[in-house]
């Protein structure tokens, strides 16, 4: 039987623990999420348990990286889910912070890229991969681990995260995972719950269309024509990016072109 992780609460509490890991010398894996797991989530998880000795979940909403009041508001919060699927993947620790232990500066101090980060969903969320590089950052000063796992799913946060990660030495080894679908196509994502019974039957047309149009202006056609909202569908180098809006829920996606 799977034992339960071990939760932290208390950041001293968890430096201790950390210290100790140090002096044993074991290698520490990292999943940094905001909760609501899903099994995209659990492949990382498990990828990290079979990499390393140790493996470290964090769930934490963090609210620099909302641009958008009603969608962290509407965010899922699903902890005793999400301690069930940590303890199936084999999760030693979990760390859940609060605001006031994250930003003890209240957001005085932040990291921020000022280039790929003001395209695509950057163009669309001000101040969005600000929150996401600055979260992270602290994340990995915090944990400090050899690998940390990100998922392809968010391709451009993957990108600038590997960017800071080598733009300011840091030492933890970035490890890329594939998407992780649903059986129609639909990236898994923690706002998929937020979706009506009929938006959720529509939304796999959003990776359908990625993948099969042409060029990024069919594709965007295409989606308008089909009920989304789109807020860009923009091919960059050999990679098609798109977020759509499905009534409240933003969808975002990426494909291999
Ligand atoms: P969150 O959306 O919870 O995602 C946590 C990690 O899981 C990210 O690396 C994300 O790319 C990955 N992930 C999400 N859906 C996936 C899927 N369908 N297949 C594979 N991987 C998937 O991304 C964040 O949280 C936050 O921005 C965070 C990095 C934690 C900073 O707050």
């Amino acid at each position: 039987m799977a034992t339960s992780p071990q939760l932290f609460t208390e950041l001293e509490d968890w430096i201790t623990w950390r210290q100790k890991l140090e002096r044993d010398g074991r290698m520490v894996g990292f999943i940094p999420t905001m909760g609501a797991l899903h099994s995209g989530h659990a492949s990382l998880l498990e990828r990290g348990r079979k990499e390393n000795d140790v493996v470290v979940l964090s769930i934490y909403v963090n609210p620099t990286q909302f641009d958008n009041k009603d969608d962290l508001a509407r965010y899922p919060k699903t902890l005793d889910h999400d301690r069930d699927v940590a303890m199936r993947a084999g999760v030693d620790a979990i760390l859940l912070p609060t605001y006031s232990q994250m930003y003890p500066d209240e957001y005085k101090y932040k990291v921020s890229e000022n280039d790929l980060s003001r395209q695509l969903c950057g163009a669309h969320r001000p101040g969005h991969f600000d929150g996401v590089l600055s979260v992270v950052m602290k994340l990995l000063n915090l944990v400090k681990p050899h690998r940390a796992y990100f998922g392809e799913k968010d391709y451009q946060q993957l990108q600038l995260i590997k960017g800071m990660v080598e733009s300011f030495f840091l030492s933890t080894e970035i490890v890329p995972c594939p998407t992780l679908r649903e059986a129609d196509g639909l990236a898994m994502s923690s706002r998929n719950v937020n979706l009506t019974p009929n938006e959720r039957k529509h939304a796999p047309r959003f990776f359908a269309a990625l993948k099969e149009s042409t060029s990024a202006q069919e594709a965007s056609s295409r989606l308008a024509a089909d009920g989304f909202v789109v807020d860009y569908i923009e091919d960059i180098g050999s990679r098609r990016y798109g977020a759509v809006k499905l009534g409240n829920v933003r969808l975002i996606d990426n494909v291999e072109r």
